[in-house]
């Protein structure tokens, strides 16, 4: 596990970040680590403070329209289909990049005008972009494209803006509702201080694995 608690911000440095798939199982995790210090606006499809929905670029335009300045936007949503590669269809291709991987990438092309100089976007990709597993292509494909897609986009990313992407591992969380043993899984809060180190740290371009 990678030292996290180093960074270079005052220690009462308070950030205004929105957070979207403020509801789900990381989501959630990152909220809790981050509500104290600093001013969380959640947004997922339903349930949250604001309403977003990935998959529409015109419901992400004007969600960042309507939350107004930000220091650091977080992304811990987006959806994919586990399915062998004989029975994915052209639907449950584009449904994988429509909402984990363009949405995102998406997210970041409206989010930049949002930040403040020197804000941080932070985006989730997973452990199958590096380990896949059988039923998983269309997931790792998702995964590494948008790991890519990070690496590339930071480079031209204006105004001294970072743009990293947390690659978690499957959660305990997430495993224990599927039944599955635990193995190598991470618990969700410690999944969340990935996301805190990219908030608070200075790396920009980076894949993060906790
Ligand atoms: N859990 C794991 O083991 C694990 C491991 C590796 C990677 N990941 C990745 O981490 C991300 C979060 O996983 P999770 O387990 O926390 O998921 P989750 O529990 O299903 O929560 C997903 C969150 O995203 C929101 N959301 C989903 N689709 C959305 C959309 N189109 N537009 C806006 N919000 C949307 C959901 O709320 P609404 O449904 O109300 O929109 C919810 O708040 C996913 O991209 C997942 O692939 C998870």
């Amino acid at each position: 596990m990678p030292d996290w608690t180093k960074n270079n911000l005052p220690q009462d440095f308070s950030m205004r970040i929105l957070i979207i798939g403020a509801t789900g199982t990381i989501g959630k995790a990152i909220v809790t680590s981050l509500q104290g210090k600093h001013e969380v606006l959640q947004a997922s499809r339903q349930g949250s403070h604001f309403s977003v929905d990935l998959t529409d670029p015109a419901s992400i335009q004007a969600l960042i329209e309507q939350v107004g300045v930000l220091n650091a936007i977080v992304s811990a949503a987006g959806e994919t289909r586990l399915k062998p590669l004989a029975g994915l269809t052209d639907q449950d291709f584009e449904f994988c990049i429509g909402s984990k991987l363009m949405g995102q990438v998406n997210l970041i092309r409206y989010g930049l005008q949002a930040l403040t100089d020197n804000g941080c976007i932070t985006v989730t990709s997973g452990v199958l972009s590096q380990k896949p597993i059988p039923g998983g292509s269309a997931v790792s494909l998702t995964n590494a494209g948008l790991e890519g897609f990070v690496r590339a986009a930071a480079l031209e990313a204006p105004r001294g803006i970072r743009i990293n992407v947390v690659s978690p591992p499957w959660v305990n969380e997430t495993l224990l509702s599927l039944g599955m043993p635990l193995g190598n899984g991470l618990p969700a809060a410690t999944v969340a201080q990935a996301y805190v180190h990219s908030l608070e740290g200075t790396m920009t371009g980076e894949v993060l694995y906790p």
